[in-house]
């Protein structure tokens, strides 16, 4: 599909006081989106595990528009507490939605968002937030037009999702989802999240993901700056040619179930995203000591034991650990002993693969 398949038919009803609601997961990439053009056209391809527990519920309630002079018409609250600082992000949403949903600027929009894990916990809250407005102005426009089959839902909501967020297209649907054009994967595309069809072992099932809170609060370098430091960085072309060897690699290890191939290409995708950020100029840094130690205690934990255990890092210093469900209680059980006193307040959130966003 391309753009223009996306913009919006004239609705020729008008509706009254309605609400929609979605629920919609974060998720973890394997292999990373670093590196964009305008607006979230991904550098490279990648794919993500849908998160379960670790989502944000969005109520949007739409009335006619009565202040008739702003071009968007909407109020935002978090926890129920009006939330003025998300006001131009979501003010440049609209703008960049309006082309495919020409009902945006005719209708006041109350939108009700809550996160299922602390603001302030590092955890991004974009990828589900953005996914679970997309879906909820889907839900809407849905009701404008009655033929919309549910292959065309998904699509576009997953790309209005992306011009929210690269990563927030992926948070759609689940288990695996992959954003950006890959030669192996025949539906990808860097328009949207595909909800990845490939032969997947059952090791993968139920696979656990324990996000470690080192560093909770405001990053220092957004992923906005951070993407448009790769433009022109010295590696570039490496690393994108690198993103689509591993994804190859990747849907191998999927298939055949080789969780030590696994280990390998997620840890060296994690590492080789930091090491862009700090080789990049200005270069920074967002790893913490404390991430430094517990990666270094995941790999002698796993040289100690046959664990599978491996971790992965988002941009950031929280660390996300990733193992087979079976591993459950003796990972609990190291994470408890050894890795807790990495943590700010010893917090963790214990998540797992899921299924994508649910309507409420
Ligand atoms: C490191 O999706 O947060 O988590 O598109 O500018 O909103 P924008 O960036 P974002 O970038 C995600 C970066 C990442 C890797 C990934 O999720 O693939």
């Amino acid at each position: 599909m391309i753009y223009k398949d996306f913009i919006s038919k004239p609705y020729t009803d008008q509706l009254e006081e309605v609400d929609f609601g979605w629920q919609s997961p974060s998720n973890i990439a394997l292999i990373k989106y670093w590196g964009k053009k305008e607006i979230q056209i991904p550098a490279n391809p990648s794919i993500s595990f849908t998160l379960d527990k670790c989502h944000t519920k969005t109520r949007v309630q739409v009335s006619p528009k009565v202040q008739l002079e702003k071009e968007f018409s909407f109020e935002v609250l978090l926890d129920g507490k009006p939330k003025p600082d998300f006001a131009p992000k979501i003010e440049t949403f609209f703008k960049r939605v309006q082309p495919y949903l020409s009902f945006v600027d005719s209708y006041h929009f109350k939108i009700q968002t809550t996160n299922s894990f602390p603001h302030s916990s590092g955890i991004a809250s974009s990828a589900s937030g953005m996914s679970a407005l997309a879906l909820c102005f889907m839900s809407m426009e849905k009701t404008l037009v009655s033929d919309m089959d549910q292959e065309y839902f998904y699509k576009k909501a997953s790309f209005l999702a992306r011009l929210g967020s690269g990563s927030a297209c992926r948070s759609t649907q689940g288990p695996l989802m992959v954003f950006g054009k890959h030669q192996e994967i025949p539906q990808s595309t860097n328009l949207y999240g595909v909800n990845y069809q490939g032969e997947v072992h059952d090791r993968f099932k139920n696979y656990q993901d324990t996000v470690l809170l080192v560093d909770v609060g405001e990053k220092k370098v957004s992923s906005t700056v951070g993407h448009d430091l790769v433009n022109g960085h010295p590696f570039a072309t490496a690393r994108f040619e690198q993103a689509h060897k591993n994804l190859s690699a990747l849907l191998q290890i999927l298939k055949q179930g080789d969780l030590e191939a696994f280990t390998k290409v997620v840890e060296s995708e994690a590492l080789m995203l930091h090491a862009i950020m700090m080789s990049s100029m200005p270069y920074y840094l967002l790893l913490r000591p404390n991430t430094l130690s517990i990666i270094e205690k995941v790999w002698e934990y796993r040289s100690e034991t046959n664990s599978n255990l491996c971790f992965t890092l988002d941009a950031g210093a929280n660390v996300h650990l990733l193992y087979p469900e079976a591993e459950k209680e003796t990972v609990i059980q190291f994470i408890r002993n050894e890795l807790v006193v990495y943590c700010k307040n010893e917090q963790y959130i214990c998540d797992q693969i899921g299924f994508g966003a649910k309507k409420l």
